[in-house]
């Protein structure tokens, strides 16, 4: 029997609430396809923090031994803002060097967007977004700190070895999907990083040539994301503009309910992260109001992950099927509660009852069958 060893952090708000749904999503998936998981559950977040100060580096050798994690949400009102999210998201992301950020963004049959003209005939493209590097790597200093000459720097860390590793995994992603990758940059305005950046993929573009090359600005990507979605097939950007765009990529696929992500470490070093893009929510939390489908979603990244396919394409054809039933993406009047869309999805795949062919070339199966890098 093929069994992964998974740790559960679902973390603050409505966090334990929608693992709770993938949870129960797990199990049916694990029945149906013959894998079993040993699940290690890791508190973590703002009351663990609170009570006994603990934050990511304390758990890092338990989550070590795992080959992959589920991951809530973290934030809590009754924290300082950047605590936690420095303490766990990105503390996970840069030490566990999980340097793809794989964000999907396509609109599912049945689920509501608010820009006209986009449907899931023309939305189904995938953000591959830098998760290590670039300002996030919290290098900055400031002088004369309250005083009118305050001055700050806040810097961002572009190498070649970092860029090239995301580059090349999304090239492999657009060689399993339409072939065509755009790099979004600011290299008319932040040339340094820009060139490297350009140099770069237009390098590694001689590696894969059945892939086309593009390139597009930050600021034009905004404008052609939700006017002409289908322009874009893999998309590979630096980290604080893959922030930004995933945002307006969850808005065009209708919401943060159902946008997922994957933040793979590419080299198996350490565990990859699976997590929804939707953050802690606390003002809704415990009231059921929260959709669980952007954490079923991950699970299902997840086990498209660690090679379970079947299972990852069954469980985003049952989600699927399910949203598109909701009445509305989240609050009380979605038509049921987080625990019973997670019961429902689950049940839809222990009984197999869900049309994989409603999802042309699901991600979840093209990160199971990655192609091999290119790179010597
Ligand atoms: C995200 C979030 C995080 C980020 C925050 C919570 C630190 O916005 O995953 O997109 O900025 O990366
Ligand atoms: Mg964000």
């Amino acid at each position: 029997m093929r069994t992964y060893k998974i740790a559960v952090m679902p973390g603050d708000g409505i966090g334990p609430e929608v693992v709770a749904g993938a949870l129960a999503v797990l199990k049916a998936a694990e029945e149906r396809f013959g894998f079993t998981t040993e699940k290690r559950h890791i508190a973590g977040g703002a009351n663990d923090y609170l009570k006994t100060g603990k934050l990511f580096a304390d758990y890092a050798d338990e989550l070590s031994e795992c080959e992959a994690i589920l991951f809530g949400s973290m934030g809590d009102p009754r924290v300082t803002p950047g605590i936690l999210e420095r303490g766990y998201i990105l503390a996970m992301r840069q030490d566990f060097q999980q340097s793809a950020n794989v964000r999907p963004v396509r609109l599912y049959p049945g689920v509501e967007t608010p820009i006209k003209n986009v449907t899931p005939e023309n939305c189904d493209f995938v953000i591959v977004r830098e998760n290590t590097e670039g300002s996030y790597v919290g290098q900055g200093s400031t002088v004369h700190e309250g005083t009118p000459n305050a001055v700050a720097m806040q810097e961002s860390l572009n190498t070649r070895q970092g860029i090239e590793r995301v580059v090349d995994y999304a090239f492999r992603l657009a060689l399993g999907r339409r072939k065509k990758l755009t790099l979004c940059h600011k290299t008319n305005v932040l040339v340094a990083a820009g060139k490297l950046w350009q140099t770069t993929v237009n390098e590694l573009a001689k590696l894969y040539p059945e892939v086309s090359v593009d390139y597009c600005h930050v600021d034009a990507m905004c404008f052609h994301m939700p006017l002409d979605p289908a322009r874009f097939d893999v998309v590979v950007t630096d980290n604080l503009f893959g922030d930004i765009i995933t945002d307006l990529g969850a808005v065009i696929q209708g919401g943060l309910g159902v946008s997922t992500s994957a933040n793979v470490n590419l080299e198996g070093t350490h565990p990859s992260m699976f997590e929804a893009i939707h953050g802690s929510a606390p003002d809704i939390a415990g009231k059921g109001w929260a959709n669980p489908a952007g954490s079923v979603l991950s699970l299902s990244l997840l086990l498209g992950h660690l090679g379970e396919g079947k299972a990852a394409a069954a469980i985003e054809a049952a989600t699927v099927r399910v949203i598109g039933e909701l009445k509305a993406m989240a609050g009380p009047e979605m038509g049921l509660n987080t625990a019973e869309i997670g019961q429902r999805i689950a049940e839809l795949v222990a009984a197999g009852d869900y049309d994989t062919e409603l999802i042309p070339d699901p991600l979840v199966s093209t990160l199971a069958t990655l192609p091999a890098s290119r790179r010597g």
